[in-house]
């Protein structure tokens, strides 16, 4: 690797994690290295990535492998290995069998990259995070999960489409489970510094939430043989860039909570800032009893699982 620059490791060469690492180059945010356990398909599509890399003029390094000595020493590892649900498969098979997967990936990161600083985006996601935790033995600082990113651009696309406004007027709030409990805030959700709650009628914000909380069903039923991977993706390094470039950026990702907004021992999305310590604040804005309550059933539906896993 040259000297300088960043390394970043994606593990799973899916839709998801090649996408990822299609960002990652084109922004040259860093080297990037791929894993999957699919001989080939992370060096395939590292190689097309490569080729790519003239045309537009990104000079980064992409490495596909099917081990971990490639990844030694990221400074932040994307984890989007996991299974899609299967028929007659349930949701606890599938919790299980994820959980698996993210924990003996989680044992090579950390292994491989002590010192790196870990963002989940396999499902479900927060439950995920919390195995990643568990088993890194990180530091909570070190570890989080990519959900609000996604949720609040998701809402942020419909208002913009709904107020004819550019995306970049437009800011979301979005709390919560990344699930159908995730958690809108109307309140704190501006277009150039204007409450949306001012610009679009109740019901029409309504129907906005509504989709907003059921955008990764919207698009399962779209594509019917997958789930959504440009905006997760480029959530993921969203967050990435902002770890990497220590830009002190806020933006809402599933994190450990040790009391904030009334959750313990559990990670929920909530706004943070990002910078090169990962998350270096957890920021508490003041809620409604409604929007309280709402976040504490969010929370409860990811206990439920993190009971279910006991981690
Ligand atoms: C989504 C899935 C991938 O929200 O979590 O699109």
């Amino acid at each position: 690797m040259a000297a300088g620059r960043n390394k970043v490791t994606v593990v799973g060469a899916g839709n998801v994690g090649a996408t990822a690492a299609h960002w990652i180059a084109a922004k040259e945010l860093a080297d990037v290295v791929l894993v999957d356990i699919v001989e080939g398909t992370p060096q395939g599509k590292c190689l097309d990535l490569a080729q790519a890399a003239p045309i537009d003029g990104f000079d980064v390094k992409l490495v596909g492998t099917n081990g971990y000595e490639e990844t030694a020493n990221s400074d932040v590892v994307i984890i989007t290995a996991g299974l899609p649900r299967k028929p007659g498969m349930s949701r606890d098979d599938l919790l299980k069998t994820n959980s698996d997967i993210v924990g003996q990936v989680t044992e090579q990161v950390a292994k491989y990259s002590p010192n790196s600083i870990i963002i989940v985006v396999s499902n479900p996601l927060d439950a995920m995070a919390q195995v990643a935790f568990r088993r890194s033995g990180f530091p909570k600082n070190r570890v989080m999960g990519m959900a609000g990113v996604l949720d609040s651009a998701r809402m942020r696309c419909f208002v913009a489409e709904e107020l004819d406004v550019s995306v970049e007027n437009v800011t979301c709030f979005v709390l919560g489970g990344h699930g159908d409990t995730m958690v809108p805030l109307p309140r704190y959700s501006t277009v150039a510094g204007i409450p949306i709650t001012e610009l679009i009628a109740k019901d029409k914000l309504d129907a906005i939430i509504t989709r907003t909380a059921n955008g990764g069903a919207e698009i399962v039923g779209l594509l019917k043989t997958g789930s959504a991977y440009y905006a997760p993706s480029l959530g993921a390094v969203e967050m990435t860039e902002a770890i990497l470039k220590d830009k002190k950026k806020i933006l809402p990702c599933a994190v450990f909570l040790e009391g904030e907004y009334g959750v313990s021992n559990l990670f929920v999305g909530v706004p943070v800032k990002l910078g090169k310590n990962g998350i270096e604040q957890i920021i508490e804005i003041s809620l409604t009893n409604d929007e309280r309550t709402a976040l504490h059933k969010s929370a409860a539906a990811v206990q439920e699982l993190v009971d279910i896993l006991n981690v």
